[in-house]
Order: C-alpha cells, then sequence, then structure tokens
C-alpha cells in the first residue's frame, strides 16, 4: 500500500451553481423534467410553454418549492416575435441564457400520401423552425458564456424515420445537420452544441400514439420497454455540465438499442 493515499475529490453536488437555463416546452413531458433536473443541480431554470400556463406554473412553484430558483414564460417558438419577447423577459428576470435546452417539439402524423402541406409546415415551424428562433435569440449568449452549452431535443426518429412521420422525422433530422454546423461555429468560443435522440418516451406525445401501433413499436425496442423521462434528463444535465466541456457536435442516442 502506497505511503501517500489519492485524494479523490468528492463529486461536485451541485455543478450547475450559477448557471442560468432555459428549457422549451417544459410545462410537460420530457422537457418538465429536465427543468427539474437542471434545478436539481443547482441551475436558474426558465420554464417555456406555449399554453399550458398552469401547468407551467406548477413546475416553477415544486422548483422554488426545493430552494431553487425558476421562472415561467410563454411564447410559441415557432414565432420569431415571441421569442424575442421571451428573451427578453428571461435575461431581465435571470440574465443570461448558459444552457438553453431546444426541447419544444410536436406532431402531425399522417402518411405522406396523405399529408397535407399544413401537416407539413406546423410540425415544421416548431419543431426546426421554432429551434432556429430561440437559438439565434440566445446565440451571443451561448457564444459568450463561459459555460454555453446548446442541446437540442432530437428524436430517434430523427435517424431512422417512422411511418407516417415524414414531416416530424425531416424536423428531427434537420437537427442533427443544424447542431453540427453550431459545433463548428462555436467551437472557437468554447461552447458547445449537442444532440439528445431520445426513443419513443412515455409522455401526452406517446399516448397520441393508437395502442395497436405502440404494441409494434415496443417489439422493435431490444431493451423491450419505452423510456421514462428519467432515462432522457441525465445525458442533459451531463451536456450542460462541466464534464461534458470537450464534447460537442455529437448525437447521443438514448433509445433502449434500436438500430438506425
Ligand atoms: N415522447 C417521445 O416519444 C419522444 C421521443 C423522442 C423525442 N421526443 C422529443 O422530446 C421533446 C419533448 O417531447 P414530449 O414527449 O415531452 O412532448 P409533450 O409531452 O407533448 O410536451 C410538449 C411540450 O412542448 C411544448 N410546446 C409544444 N409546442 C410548442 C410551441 N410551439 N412553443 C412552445 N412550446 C411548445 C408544450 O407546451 P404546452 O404544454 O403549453 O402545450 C409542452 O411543454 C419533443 O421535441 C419531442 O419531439 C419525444
Amino acid at each position: 500500500m502506497s505511503e501517500t493515499v489519492q485524494r479523490l475529490e468528492p463529486l461536485e453536488r451541485r455543478p450547475l451553481t450559477d448557471r442560468t437555463c432555459l428549457v422549451t416546452g417544459s410545462s410537460r413531458g420530457i422537457g418538465r423534467d429536465i427543468a427539474f433536473e437542471l434545478a436539481r443541480a443547482g441551475a436558474d431554470v426558465a420554464v417555456n410553454y406555449r399554453s399550458s400556463e398552469e401547468r407551467a406554473l406548477e413546475v416553477t412553484d415544486t422548483i422554488e418549492e426545493n430552494g431553487e430558483t425558476a421562472v415561467s414564460v410563454q411564447a410559441d417558438v415557432s414565432d420569431p416575435a415571441q421569442v424575442e419577447r421571451m428573451a427578453e423577459a428571461v435575461r431581465d428576470d435571470l440574465g443570461e441564457v448558459d444552457v438553453l435546452v431546444n426541447n419544444a417539439g410536436i406532431t402531425v402524423d399522417r402518411t405522406f400520401e396523405d399529408m397535407t402541406y399544413e401537416d407539413w409546415q406546423t410540425v415544421i415551424d416548431v419543431n426546426l423552425n421554432g429551434t432556429f428562433n430561440c437559438t439565434k435569440e440566445f446565440y451571443d449568449d451561448i457564444k459568450t458564456s463561459e459555460y454555453g452549452r446548446l442541446i437540442n431535443i432530437s428524436s430517434v426518429v430523427g435517424q431512422q424515420g417512422n411511418y407516417g412521420q415524414a414531416n416530424y422525422a425531416t424536423s428531427k433530422g434537420g437537427l442533427f445537420a443544424l447542431t453540427r454546423t453550431l459545433a463548428l461555429e462555436l467551437a472557437s468560443h468554447g461552447s458547445t452544441a449537442n444532440c439528445v435522440a431520445p426513443g419513443f418516451t412515455e409522455t401526452d406525445m406517446l399516448e397520441k400514439v393508437p395502442e395497436r401501433v405502440q404494441e409494434k413499436i415496443r417489439q422493435d425496442i431490444p431493451l423491450d420497454r419505452f423510456a421514462k423521462t428519467e432515462d432522457i434528463v441525465g445525458m442533459v444535465r451531463f451536456l450542460a455540465g462541466d464534464q461534458a466541456e470537450y464534447m460537442t457536435g455529437q448525437v447521443l442516442g438514448i433509445n433502449g438499442g434500436m438500430e438506425w
């Protein structure tokens, strides 16, 4: 046994203390639990929602009751004017944003044959253009932050496509190319951009899928279950923290082993 004992520094308990994070679409589902996880790690969190004001307030109340700081802010991410207003409100309340999690997303499922231009546009507007709008608005914050992190929530569907989801798959696949490009452009500023690509996850979004289709999907998941939101949030916390500072331009799949 060596005489000098190597000291193992205890893990930081609150790795995101002094960081400000905005999570779009965090009134419910994956976004809500990402907001909780980032707050648990010590971050101040802005909780964005489109229409579920009450649920967004429940999220901020929960965070504040746990002694952390949170504000809720309404904005439809597909509308650049609303996103601009959201940015002003967040900066007034919490200061500049270090970590932007583009999580807001929707589905309008139909086979391509039946898909209208409106079905296509609605999904692209929220999932892809919404990510553009928010990233554009907070780009300078992320670029200049000592801890700048852009985290885009994509999907396994963006990787492998999915029957009845041409609009959604395209919007989520587009996020990979956007993230990779922004990773290159942000790198010289020491900021990072990564994608998390969840598999099918138990939220309201999955509830909308007919039961028989859910069963068929589940059979294709090697780990034989849908993801729970807690399977996803740890990766987002990791990407937001110091230990991920050398990791950029990546797509992190959390999908129970689905091939793509
Ligand atoms: N669930 C899955 O199986 C799964 C799998 C892979 C990836 N994802 C992705 O994970 C993200 C979260 O999905 P989820 O399952 O948690 O969805 P969800 O339960 O349906 O929640 C969607 C969230 O997005 C918000 N939102 C929707 N449209 C918005 C808009 N235009 N502007 C601002 N906020 C908006 C909603 O706000 P309101 O409450 O106000 O409507 C809600 O907070 C999405 O990007 C989704 O594509 C989900």
